[in-house]
């Protein structure tokens, strides 16, 4: 199959361009750079040895869309392109509708003319919003959404929904990820929030090296087991994977619409994974309890079994593998 990664240069893109390439894939690479950078792109070339095409680009821009797809017989398409940090998105709405959400609806109109059907989304489990009930299962309620991320992420799973009830020869898999952590074992490559992180574990790792002071745990009163917050952390790798196994059920079965969620099932608190990543790496990690940030929710993590079921995926690696390979990667980038 040749498979076109929109923002492909970015943290699941390129973990998932690697899955690929090793599975005997041929993929075509676009990104901008907005949050991304070409080193990711010399990564995947360098831990594959394989080569492939790179347009940088606005994946918005119709007329170098076109051109894409005019120079390469595209067999399906995953789109990771787009903004996604919660708190921006509260600041600039329009950024991220217009860059989420029209630029899907010009993919998609794209792919329509140039007759390619098969589309795999990055979606998320905060389509979720409050969860119902936990652990959450791909027919759980979804709305509720607590920011324009995570509405930009229900809006497009609606209009794939749409798409695939108008026409049928539509093969769609939308994949709701939970917390991606971690980086590939290799170290050469890995998460680069711009400025200070949203996320809990790269500012974890930005404390471990010394480059921030001090961790903020966003509350300690919540209903959990240590009353901070629970999430289930999935490792980059085991994502990517996810992505690799969709492909091959829309390129076997295809003719359908099909929502999984890629967790690991475990909900781990943040101050399990401030002991597990000071167990697994022998850092220590200087923290502090404040109050609560405003949208979050106590508990969120995956029941998978759809995805084991359906997809034959499952996620194999452990907490300390996500602590270890977060920290390896930014010890690197420090000897660099
Ligand atoms: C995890 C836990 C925080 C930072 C969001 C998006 C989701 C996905 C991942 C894109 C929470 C706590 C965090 C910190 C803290 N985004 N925390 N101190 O909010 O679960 O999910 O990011 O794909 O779609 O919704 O992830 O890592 O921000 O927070 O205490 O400095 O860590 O309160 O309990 P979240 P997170």
């Amino acid at each position: 199959m040749k498979i076109l990664l929109t923002g492909g240069a970015g943290y699941i893109g390129s973990h998932t361009a690697i899955e690929l390439l090793k599975q005997g894939n041929e993929i075509v690479i676009i990104d901008d750079f907005s949050n991304s950078s070409s080193k990711a792109l010399d990564a995947i070339k360098k831990i594959t040895g394989k080569d492939f095409k790179f347009y940088e680009m606005d994946y918005k821009d119709r007329e170098k869309l076109e051109k894409v797809f005019e120079e390469n017989k595209i067999d399906a398409v995953i789109n990771f392109a787009g903004f996604k940090a919660v708190g921006e998105s509260v600041k600039k709405p329009l950024n991220y509708y217009i860059n989420n959400v029209s630029g899907a609806l010009v993919l998609l109109d794209t792919m329509k003319k140039y007759n390619c059907k098969k589309f795999v989304f990055s979606s998320s489990a905060t389509v979720y919003g409050n969860p119902e009930k936990v652990p959450l299962t791909e027919e759980c309620r979804v709305g509720g959404t607590s920011n324009p991320y995570g509405r930009t992420k229900l809006m497009i799973e609606y209009i794939l929904k749409d798409i695939y009830t108008s026409d049928d020869s539509w093969d769609i898999c939308i994949l709701r990820y939970f917390n991606p952590v971690g980086n590939h074992e290799s170290g050469l490559i890995g998460e680069e929030p711009r400025g200070i992180p949203n996320n809990l574990m790269p500012y974890i790792v930005r404390v471990a090296s010394g480059k921030l002071e001090q961790l903020s745990i966003f509350g300690n009163d919540y209903n959990t087991h240590d009353g901070t917050g629970v999430r289930d952390y999935i490792h980059v790798v085991d994502l990517a994977k996810g992505h690799v196994k969709a492909i091959e059920k829309l390129e076997k079965e295809g003719k359908g619409l099909y929502i999984y969620n890629l967790g690991t099932g475990i909900g781990y608190s943040v101050l399990d994974i401030v002991n597990a990543f000071e167990k697994s790496t022998g850092q220590k990690i200087n923290y502090k309890i404040t109050e609560r940030r405003p949208g979050d929710i106590a508990e969120c993590y995956a029941d998978s079994k759809k995805a084991k079921e359906e997809l034959n995926w499952i996620a194999e690696k452990n907490l300390e593998d996500m602590c270890r390979d977060s920290w390896t990667y930014i010890k690197n980038q420090k000897q660099e």
